[in-house]
């Protein structure tokens, strides 16, 4: 058997081309901030830090960054039907529009990936506030999906200029989410290379594991995805295109209703699975229901684990191992009225990959979901 370690020796190796250095913030842009916020305070455990809205002086959106741990996730919605948040949020719902990248030098990330092809869309900028100096620049990636670049270590505030601090009516415990693990782009059919072939070609990223619809099908939907990563291996992010199956892939049905490609989920790393995924559930988060059985055959499919299977069973943690030690994760249903993005709760127990074993289990009860949508 081949194993993913082996696989990554073959594929092309990271280059530090973009001084990339890790993943920065997430930017969704949405119907109603206000409310968006609520649930991501209330049921994932964000507190919210910051804020910009008519009150601040933005007379164009509303916006709250919601912080856990080293997750910074932004969420935004404008005021007036003519910007072009609104004509997002119109044709995508809500959706994640900003993968918010730190590099060292965004002169340099701006520079190397506009000559090597990127799409621009705002050259360097430098914005200034009581809290110091971030540079920014913007690139377009796959959908309507952008990059940004951000190089903030001249900053103290609680996210970028413009921002002021928020204090909630309520303050709340977290949920023990530290930082972001990957970030998952679905495209539509047969980009995925092309996808790849941009952060090969533009940000010199590495390819990390690739699955092929053998390793990810079911009886009904299929797909094929490749990771990306750079350098440090702190930005890793998986793109997934649809594959032939008897039924719709699941990546077919993401592209259609959020009208083109875009981020499909964000996986956020904890130290206590079990911990966290207890607090979010008691709080009201859904999860993909995993089916018991899974359970049954988990020993012989993982080996030995720290944790007792019935607590694993009882949340519906699921477990995969590769050659470096193994991983637990679990994944939400989808957090807004269209089956579009949702979040993955990561615990990586030495292991490097992102589920592979699981696929099939989780594509099965994804697919449950989906039929009950009229949607297989
Ligand atoms: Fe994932």
């Amino acid at each position: 058997m081949v194993t993913e370690l082996q696989r990554t020796k073959e594929l092309e190796q990271a280059r530090d081309i973009l001084t990339v250095e890790d993943f920065d913030s997430v930017e969704f842009w949405v119907g109603n901030a206000y409310q968006a916020a609520y649930y991501y305070q209330h049921a994932l455990g964000f507190q919210p830090v910051a804020w910009s809205s008519l009150k601040t002086g933005n007379r164009r959106y509303a916006s709250y960054v919601m912080q856990q741990g080293g997750v910074k996730i932004a969420l935004s919605a404008p005021y007036s039907p003519s910007d072009e948040m609104a004509a997002h949020h119109m044709l995508h719902g809500d959706g994640a529009k900003v993968v918010g990248l730190t590099v060292r030098d965004v002169e340099k990330a701006w520079s190397e990936a506009i000559e090597r092809g990127a799409r621009p869309i705002i050259p360097p900028t430098e914005e200034k506030d009581d809290w110091g100096t971030v540079r920014y620049a913007v690139i377009g990636t796959y959908g309507d999906v952008v990059h940004r670049f951000v190089e903030r270590d001249g900053y103290d505030g609680p996210y970028l200029p413009g921002y002021q601090p928020y204090k909630p009516p309520v303050e709340l415990p977290d949920t023990g989410l530290k930082r972001i693990d990957h970030v998952v782009g679905n495209v539509d059919w047969n980009k995925m290379n092309p996808t790849v072939q941009f952060y090969h070609e533009v940000f010199g990223f590495g390819t990390f594991i690739e699955f092929t619809e053998k390793d990810i099908s079911t009886n009904y939907s299929a797909l094929r995805s490749k990771v990306v990563r750079n350098y440090n291996n702190k930005v890793k992010m998986p793109i997934n295109e649809p594959a032939e199956g008897p039924r719709k892939s699941q990546i077919e049905e993401y592209v259609e209703y959020y009208h083109g490609a875009g981020v499909q989920h964000v996986a956020l790393l904890t130290n206590d699975i079990i911990s966290t995924v207890r607090e979010m559930r008691r709080r009201g988060v859904e999860f993909i229901n995993v089916p018991r059985t899974y359970y049954e055959t988990l020993t012989s499919r993982v080996g030995e684990i720290d944790e007792e299977i019935q607590e694993l069973a009882e949340l519906g943690i699921l477990v995969d191992r590769d050659d470096k030690g193994y991983l637990l994760q679990l994944f939400t249903k989808p957090i807004q009225d269209r089956p579009t993005f949702f979040f993955e709760v990561i615990q990586r127990k030495g292991a490097e990959g992102f589920g592979k074993g699981n696929f099939k289990a989780l594509f099965e009860s994804i697919e449950r979901e989906q039929a009950e949508r009229g949607n297989l």
